[in-house]
């Protein structure tokens, strides 16, 4: 190809990109003044080309910028080079509207024996500024309510390493959020004995296996070693294409509040046994003595009695009979109330005994089988044992009506299972009840730290197994 065709080709290629360039481009001479611009430059400032070529190119900048832009038009012609405008910092333009806009300016130049011009490579970021300026104010926002709020965030790698934890995380840890970044969650701030677990449910949720919608606790070790209990709600925190990348957890510190909850379940159930010894001495005491009273009376009858018709005797002894029924009835509710046998003798007599009872008083069958040394556990543990089984067979025997009830009480070597099932009518442990046994046992339990589970459906029967933690 001839020469002059090539760069005739190549003139039309430049014209060609100029025009249709989505760029703004602007080309001055050494003066400053508008020679060319293309059509891109000539929407984004709003004139026509014949409103600016010949005009100084200051019309396009803020009038008091005017001083500046010149002063930096002439260094540039001293010393041209192709580079960005004040690289990194956006610049002010002007429409012919008045509108400012926000530019970010590509530098360039032409020279020959005794021509110069400058080329300028235009691009429009006021939306872009206006987005990163409200991003900006939500950062602002968010490290604020970050730093002000009673909670802790959290938020953790994939590969278990803390990427960020906020003011309140960093004071409870014991550690600044600087020392924190980067260390692994479970390594560093989790008890040997919880960590395993709660490791394998935040890989779950990394893999996108389950969605957390509960509430957790567990807790946490700070720099003293001191326990701390939090309550926590997770989140996970997905890229663009869905990918997960992080868990962002929000934590409360319960630790106090736990200890308080715990303290007044304790007294609650103080203060039901105390009841039930007051009421137990009083109907022993009161009643009891009464009824006795009227027996001694009806003893010193006795001697009188041959001298009765057969009605008279009748009566008399179906009220002795009676009276020495009730005087029963009273010592066993009594013994009930305060299971005297349970401190002198331990669970298991107090176990059989309470089973001999309902043998004896009831059509039932039950079946009782104990396991391991029942007889040295600490009083509270074989107290608590002892209420629930009475208050799981008391509900046998009034709601399920069963043929048989087979009680299991195993001692393992950290730990007490209680099984009672029975074979009655069953129920939906999850219906809405008034009664208060079940409630009262589940707190007796949780003092413990133990575990209750209800297996039970309206076909019938049910099982009921407590885990309580030695
Ligand atoms: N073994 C069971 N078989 C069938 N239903 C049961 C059984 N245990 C409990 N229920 C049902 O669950 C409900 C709640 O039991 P809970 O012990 O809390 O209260 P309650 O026995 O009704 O009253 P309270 O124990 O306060 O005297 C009962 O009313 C009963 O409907
Ligand atoms: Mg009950």
């Amino acid at each position: 190809m001839e020469l002059s065709t090539r760069s005739q080709k190549i003139d039309s290629l430049c014209t060609l990109i100029f025009e249709n360039s989505g760029e703004a481009i602007l080309v001055t001479d050494s003066n400053g003044k508008i020679v060319q611009a293309n059509p891109s430059c000539l929407s984004l400032f709003e004139y026509t080309l014949d409103e600016i070529v010949g005009q100084e190119v200051e019309k396009l900048i803020p009038t008091e910028l005017d001083q500046i832009h010149k002063a930096h038009r002439k260094n540039f012609i001293n010393s041209p080079e192709n580079r960005k405008m004040h690289s990194g910092l956006s610049l002010t333009g002007i429409k012919k509207s008045e509108e400012k806009l926000c530019l970010e300016i590509g530098l360039s130049y032409v020279k020959s024996e005794n021509e110069f011009f400058i080329i300028c490579f235009i691009s429009n970021v006021s939306n872009r500024e206006k987005w990163l300026s409200k991003i900006r104010y939500q950062q602002k926002l968010l490290k604020t309510y970050l730093s002000v709020t009673h909670s802790i965030f959290l938020i953790l790698g994939s590969d278990e390493r803390i990427i960020m934890l906020n003011k309140v995380g960093s004071t409870i840890l014991g550690v600044s959020e600087k020392e924190a970044i980067g260390k692994n969650w479970f390594d560093q701030f989790l008890p040997v004995d919880e960590k395993n677990s709660i490791r394998d449910f935040f890989k779950k949720m990394i893999n996108g296996e389950v969605e957390d919608t509960n509430t957790h606790e567990n807790h946490i070790i700070n720099s003293e070693g001191e326990k701390r209990l939090i309550e926590w709600n997770n989140t996970v925190i997905r890229y663009k294409n869905g990918v997960i990348e992080a868990i962002l957890s929000n934590g409360v510190d319960i630790t106090e509040k736990r200890i308080l909850e715990d303290a007044k379940k304790e007294a609650l159930i103080i203060g039901q046994e105390m009841e039930r010894r007051r009421l137990a001495q009083e109907l022993h005491d009161g009643l009891g003595q009464a009824i006795s009273a009227i027996g001694l009376n009806m003893n010193a009858l006795e001697p009188e009695i041959e001298n009765f018709n057969l009605r008279f005797k009748t009566i008399y002894a179906d009220i002795k009979a009676r009276l020495d029924t009730a005087y029963e009835e009273i010592k066993a509710i009594s013994k009930n109330l305060t299971p005297k046998i349970l401190e002198d003798f331990g669970l298991e007599k107090a176990l059989e005994y309470l089973g001999e009872t309902i043998d004896q008083s009831t059509n039932v069958e039950l079946h009782l089988s104990l396991h391991g040394d029942l007889k040295n556990l600490e009083s509270k543990i074989s107290l608590t044992i002892y209420r629930i089984v009475q208050e799981l067979i008391s509900n046998a025997l009034r709601h399920a009506h069963p043929k048989n009830i087979n009680i299991y009480v195993t001692r393992g070597k950290d730990n007490i299972l209680l099984i009672v099932e029975d074979d009655g009518k069953g129920f939906d442990p999850k219906k809405p009840t008034t009664g208060l046994g079940i409630s009262n046992l589940k707190s007796r339990i949780e003092l413990f730290k133990g575990k209750l589970n209800i297996d039970s459906t309206a076909k019938g029967g049910t099982s009921i197994s407590i885990n309580i933690p030695l």
